[in-house]
Formats: C-alpha cells, sequence, structure tokens
C-alpha cells in the first residue's frame, strides 16, 4: 500500500491497521460510486481524518434499515464479495460493513445494487472506531474480520486489527451469545489472534482452528494465500 489522500492534515492519531491511499476509482466503480452510493453509504460525523468517526452517542440501525433485525458487522470488507453473500443469504440480517478504502466501497455498492439488496449498508471508516462510536454496546449478532492486513514486520505487528483492545471492543459490542470471526492465511498472524481471543473475555466455540465458514465465498486474498502454497485459519468466538 502507498501513497496519502492529497491536501489532507495530519494529525496525530491512534495507531490504525491501514495506511490511507490515493482513491482512484476504475470506470466501473466512479459508476457505482455515483448511482448507488446514495443508497448505501451511511455518512457519519467525523474525526480529524477522512476515515476517522467523532465521539458521538450511537447510530439509530433501525431508524437507517427501517426495521429491527439482527446486527452483523463487517470489519475490512474490501470489495464487499463476504458482505454481499452474507446479506442476499440473510435477508432477515442487517449488514455493516466498514471499509477505509473509497474504491473498495464503490465495488461493493455495485454488487448491492446489482442484486437488489437493502438489508446492507457501508460506513467509510477505520472499523475499531466504527465499533466504538456508531454501535451501541451489545446490540450486534456478529462481527467478522476476514483476511485483514497481515502487517508483517514486528515493528508493524501493533496495527494488526485483531488486537487486545479490538477482541475487548467486539466483546463489549457482542450481544451474549454473538460470535466474532476471524479469518486469514498468514500462520503467525493467525497465532497472534488465537492467543489475544483466549486471552479475552470472548469463548472459543471450537477446539483449535474453526472449520472453514461454508457462508464465506473465496475472495482474491484467500485464492492468492492458497495459490502461494499457504493454509487458511479460522477462529470462532462466543460473547
Ligand atoms: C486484505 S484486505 C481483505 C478484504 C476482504 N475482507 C477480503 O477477504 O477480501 C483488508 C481490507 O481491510 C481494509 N481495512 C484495513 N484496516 C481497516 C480498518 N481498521 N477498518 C476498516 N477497513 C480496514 C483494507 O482497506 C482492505 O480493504
Amino acid at each position: 500500500m502507498s501513497g496519502v489522500v492529497r491536501g489532507e492534515a495530519r494529525p496525530h492519531r491512534d495507531v490504525v491497521s491501514f495506511v490511507r491511499r490515493s482513491a482512484r476509482m476504475n470506470p466501473s466503480q466512479e459508476r457505482a460510486w455515483r448511482l448507488h452510493r446514495g443508497a448505501y453509504l451511511v455518512d457519519v460525523a467525523r474525526g480529524p481524518m477522512s476515515t476517522s468517526v467523532a465521539p458521538q452517542d450511537p447510530l439509530d440501525w433501525s431508524e437507517i434499515f427501517g426495521r429491527t433485525a439482527p446486527l452483523l458487522v463487517e470489519i475490512g470488507a474490501g470489495n464487499g464479495d463476504s458482505l454481499v453473500a452474507t446479506a442476499a443469504a440473510h435477508p432477515d440480517v442487517d449488514v455493516i460493513g466498514f471499509e477505509v478504502f473509497e474504491p473498495s466501497i464503490a465495488s461493493t455498492v455495485g454488487k448491492l445494487s446489482a442484486r437488489g439488496l437493502r438489508n446492507a449498508r457501508v460506513v467509510l471508516a477505520d472499523g475499531v472506531q466504527g465499533l466504538r462510536w456508531l454501535v451501541a454496546p451489545e446490540s450486534l449478532d456478529a462481527v467478522h474480520a476476514f483476511f485483514p492486513d497481515p502487517w508483517h514486520k514486528a515493528r508493524h505487528h501493533k496495527r494488526r486489527l485483531v488486537s487486545a483492545e479490538t477482541c475487548s471492543l467486539v466483546w463489549q459490542r457482542l450481544r451474549p451469545g454473538g460470535l466474532f470471526r476471524v479469518a486469514t492465511d498468514w500462520e503467525d498472524y493467525a497465532l497472534a489472534m488465537r492467543e489475544v481471543l483466549d486471552a479475552s473475555e470472548l469463548t472459543a466455540v471450537h477446539v483449535g482452528w474453526a472449520p472453514r465458514f461454508e457462508e464465506r465465498p473465496m475472495t482474491k486474498y484467500e485464492a492468492r494465500g492458497i495459490a502461494a502454497g499457504r493454509s487458511v485459519y479460522e477462529l470462532c468466538y462466543r460473547r
């Protein structure tokens, strides 16, 4: 990842799990962004950066979706393949995707619109801040984080999304019985995830690694890992 959003000041900020990239869209993303973001993108009060969220009361998701339904959050939804599959498979569930890269959100809203799905929304925001400020405690049925950026170098491990702090926040936002599912194709990150999850208030659903979450479609990140000879590790924890 390289580049930053030009012209944006660089105030002091928390360590985050991403580097802001210049957000050039391809023609189909531009079209989806222009035509469909109004239907799917939830605008939020910002903190100092374009992907940060100002401290605020949680959003009223029942009002946003026009109904009260179980809520699921995906952090780092990328191009939306898992998010769209989840929303399509569970019309009775409302799905919120947090993603920091605008072109990926454009792809996601294009796919949601093409499938005619109305039970999903996306927020251009750091998912950790989104969970903290936009989602009420004990309000989520599930949180997904699939193939988060691995941040290989030891000095970058503090940027990893699945950390002790994130696990604690996820625990607070899940309702009792709610599930946190993660997947990665990097063994050292998988082991680190398992360590912080085991040390958290969450409880492992499986002994050892979880079986493949059948609903999760193969995304380019998983395919790339498998093509390079890596295994995929999944974990599922319950509040
Ligand atoms: C390796 S990609 C995986 C995308 C998708 N989950 C998949 O499996 O195809 C990681 C994604 O997470 C996004 N991301 C990284 N940190 C994030 C954060 N704190 N909040 C929201 N999105 C984040 C990146 O922009 C990128 O789209």
